[in-house]
């Protein structure tokens, strides 16, 4: 069998792949705990199950329009006029499996050989990967910790080249979940209107995670670039629903055809009974999205402190999200072998910050999607294995 040439750019998402070696060591009778995942370890909300259960059982059984149904294209709508402040239209709307698929979607329109991408690194990694996947070349633009993981938007602009096709800002962020300031992407909006050959992917897939009182702005609220904005967003992360598989892009009008047709070449549609759950989810009541945000921030600060108090680890407060990235350079210890020690030895499974690109050398990634008895437990031991003998 001979494989496409671009098969050997593709990269992966060693959660992924450290999740698996947890679980290889948990069937041997290792006891792990898992900080490694990036999905909350709450259920779904009882009423959005109830949904998609509901939805089964009435015959939601069949393909939808390929965008999605009219009921969740609108909630969508309404979604978005209450956390971006924006107005758009229903046609506007592209409800896919997840949240990837946008990415892979809009990478996969811009990107081609001869073609640049700007994307954040240290970063989610399948921007990268979709992006080599694409012949495109990725440009990185570097979240650095004294920026608070933001970027400056003048360091972003001087990169852009007449090459440059499409520009990824993912805030709040993973891993690091750092936000972009409002005066940043204020900045940035003002720099690309010189640029008018330059699209942008809003990765907002966190934009209700936030923390401390900050607010989430949207790079689809600045007019003057909103019709090159493509805003990905989903249901994973907020409600919980990792595996139900549902997430929305907004396109802009001029290339929203084009998105719909790779949904119908790659996915016909999202699931239909899923798209019922969703529609619950958006128009229902979110006191549970409350309660969950109030223990992941009770997790943030338990979870912060306990890094900060490891010798050779040194934390920020995350202001999204639900990741700790704590630079761990005081080690003396790389990334990659800390995050294998640590599983090996100490049981605990989490990400070497350069599974998110070579600029995640020196830290690591601790979700905090667990419970605090289990997060005070990996603490306890991840500072015992490093204890110097
Ligand atoms: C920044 C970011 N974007 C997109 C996704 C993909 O979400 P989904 O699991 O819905 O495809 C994730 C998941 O971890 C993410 O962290």
């Amino acid at each position: 069998m001979q494989l496409a040439n671009a098969m050997s750019r593709l990269g992966t998402e060693s959660a992924f792949e450290v999740l698996a070696r947890a679980k290889r060591l948990q069937a041997q009778g290792k006891d792990i705990v898992n900080l490694g995942i990036g999905s909350p370890d709450f259920r779904t909300p009882e009423h959005i199950v109830e949904a998609g259960c509901k939805a089964l059982r009435d015959g939601a059984h069949f393909y939808t329009p390929a965008k999605g149904t009219p009921e969740l294209r609108q909630a969508v709508v309404e979604e978005t006029q209450r956390l971006r402040g924006v107005t758009i239209d229903p046609e506007q709307v592209l409800i896919v499996p997840g949240g990837k698929p946008t990415m892979a979607f809009a990478i996969s329109m811009f990107g081609e050989p001869g073609a640049e991408i700007l994307y954040p690194n240290p970063g989610f990694p399948i921007y990268e990967s979709m992006i080599r996947f694409s012949g495109a070349t990725p440009v990185p633009m570097r979240l650095s910790e004294e920026n608070g993981f933001s970027f400056s938007a003048d360091s972003v602009l001087a990169k852009i080249t007449p090459r440059t096709r499409l520009l990824i800002v993912n805030t709040p962020a993973n891993p690091t979940g750092g936000v972009v300031p409002r005066a940043e992407l204020d900045k940035l909006a003002k720099g690309l209107e010189a640029h008018p050959h330059v699209a942008v992917l809003s990765d907002e897939i966190y934009g209700r995670m936030l923390y401390d009182g900050e607010e989430h702005v949207s790079l689809l609220s600045y007019p003057a670039i909103a019709e090159r904005v493509i805003v990905l967003d989903g249901w994973s992360k907020t409600y919980s629903m990792t595996g139900w598989r549902l997430g929305y892009g907004l396109w802009p009008k001029a290339i929203v055809a084009d998105a719909e047709r790779l949904q119908i070449n790659v996915n016909s549609c999202a699931s239909a009974p899923v798209q019922w759950a969703g529609v619950a989810a958006l128009n229902g009541p979110q006191e549970p999205v409350h309660a969950m945000m109030k223990a992941f921030d009770e997790r943030r600060k338990a979870i912060v402190k306990g890094l900060n108090e490891i010798p050779g680890f040194s934390c920020v407060m995350p202001k999204g999200a639900f990741y700790a990235f704590p630079n761990v350079t005081g080690t003396g210890m790389k990334s990659k072998e800390l995050e294998k020690r640590l599983l090996e030895q100490a049981g605990v499974a989490i990400l070497s910050g350069t599974a998110f690109g070579q600029f995640g050398e020196g830290y690591l990634r601790f979700s905090y999607a667990a419970s605090l008895e289990h997060i005070q437990e990996a603490l306890r031991r991840v500072a015992e294995c490093l204890q110097p003998a």
